[in-house]
């Protein structure tokens, strides 16, 4: 068992607990303030939650490396539940794959999906004006990067809507503890990774999407076909989740918040800056792990090598050193570019431009349609080791 320096403060609570994981922001709290790190004594892993350590950490990826898997489990000690993908890699066949997820995930193609992702958009706002009272997460988040993203890569529409959402859901759990909560979204997603994989395949994936597109590197000899099918798997299984929490966020963080949806009514141009807030403010993907390749001394704590380090990015992005005394509050006005939600450095999130476009498109179709979002009713948070988002978020809509 590694033995830190006695001097850094010991935490007995488990973020990873429900309550913590319901409502985190006590807990981080506490933990930022404790120091630029403290050791959780149930797991025995140094925690960061501090912005500018966390993003130190993440812009080394020589010292801090991926390869042993950004979860708890030292992956070169123990096998991985699938094969480790271009998330769970290091330098140089990071790099390989990363050049082909890039030029597929081009700024030129991004800007050809919009056209798609704009028809359905229109057509998922008249609906939801229509209703009069729905729910944001299973009316809307879940049902528009379920159709645009899906059809994005390629893959069939039967089947997306069982097989993707737990896929996701097990494949995030698996970057936390292997607790009661992990173990019911494995339960949940049983038999999903098999259908993903099946549609990873070349055959399974129209000619004109993303998937085939990662397949023609693979036809040039710029991958191999097992990395091919590691790109396609990554998009599916990185890529819609978190969407759906992200765009459940912003609807949630809207509807509480009448004067920032004012705001993108009266300039349409101020949804990036919502977006970004809403990225900064509840952080879909909260944490993860790197494992240090030789002696580190992050933020001054040493950290031996060969330990995992556990980055809270969803504390970071509420640093007040960072964001201000005002760091808990959702406010569209200030500047939260450079938060720590897509990660930092060579492994940060590749498939971003897609995700944006999603939900600019998404919010600028309702906004046009819609005054205003009211809570109604009960909000049911998704309970989830590394994901943070809601289950059901309901609202009435007032169109205008
Ligand atoms: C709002 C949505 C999303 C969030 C919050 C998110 C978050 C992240 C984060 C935090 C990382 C870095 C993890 C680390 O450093 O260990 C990452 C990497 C990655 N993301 Fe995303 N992501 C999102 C959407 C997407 C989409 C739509 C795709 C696919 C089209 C995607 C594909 C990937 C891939 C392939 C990586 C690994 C990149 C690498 O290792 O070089 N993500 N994402």
């Amino acid at each position: 068992m590694t033995t830190y320096a006695p001097q850094i403060p010991v935490f007995d609570e488990d973020p990873y607990a429900r309550e913590h994981l319901i409502d985190p922001h006590p807990l981080f709290e506490r933990m930022r303030e404790a120091g630029p790190a403290v050791r959780l004594s149930r797991y025995n892993v140094l925690a960061f939650t501090r912005f500018d350590v966390c993003r130190d950490i993440l812009a080394d990826h020589a010292t801090f490396i991926s390869g042993a898997g950004v979860g708890p489990t030292d992956l070169r000690k123990e096998k991985a539940w699938r094969t480790q993908g271009i998330l769970e890699t290091d330098q140089p066949s990071h790099t390989v794959m990363r050049d082909a997820m890039s030029n597929v995930i081009s700024p030129r193609s991004v800007r050809a999906l919009r056209k798609s992702f704009e028809g359905f958009a229109e057509e998922l706002a008249d609906r939801v004006v229509a209703q009069g009272e729905v729910d944001a997460i299973t009316d809307v988040a879940e049902i528009f990067p379920l159709r645009v993203f899906g059809d994005a890569v390629g893959i069939p529409r039967e089947g997306r809507k069982e097989n993707l959402l737990a896929h996701g859901a097990m494949n995030f759990s698996a970057f936390g503890p292997e607790n009661d909560l992990h173990r019911e979204h494995f339960a949940a997603g049983q038999g999903t990774h098999e259908w993903v994989m099946a549609n990873c395949a070349r055959e399974s994936l129209s000619e004109d999407g993303l998937g085939a597109r990662i397949w023609e590197h693979a036809e040039a000899g710029r991958v191999s076909d097992e990395q091919a099918t590691l790109l396609v798997r990554a998009m599916l299984s990185a890529g819609l989740d978190t969407t759906v929490i992200a765009i459940g966020n912003v609807l949630r963080a809207l509807a509480q918040n009448p004067e920032a949806w004012a705001l993108l009514r009266e300039d349409p141009s101020n949804i990036r800056f919502a977006i970004d807030e809403s990225f900064r403010h509840e952080s879909p993907f909260q944490s993860f792990y790197r494992t240090t390749a030789s002696d580190a001394a992050p933020g001054g704590v040493p950290v031996p090598e060969g330990s995992k380090v556990l980055l809270f990015v969803g504390a970071a992005n509420r640093d007040p050193r960072q964001w201000g005394p005002d760091a808990d509050e959702f406010r569209i006005t200030r500047s939260a570019s450079g938060h720590l939600a897509f990660g930092m450095g060579i492994h940060q999130c590749v498939g971003q431009p897609v995700s944006r476009l999603e939900m600019e498109v998404l919010l600028g179709a309702l906004v046009r349609r819609i005054e205003r979002l009211e809570p109604v009713g009960p909000q049911v948070p998704f309970v989830h080791n590394t994901l943070r988002g809601w289950k059901s978020v309901p609202v009435r809509v007032v169109a205008g």
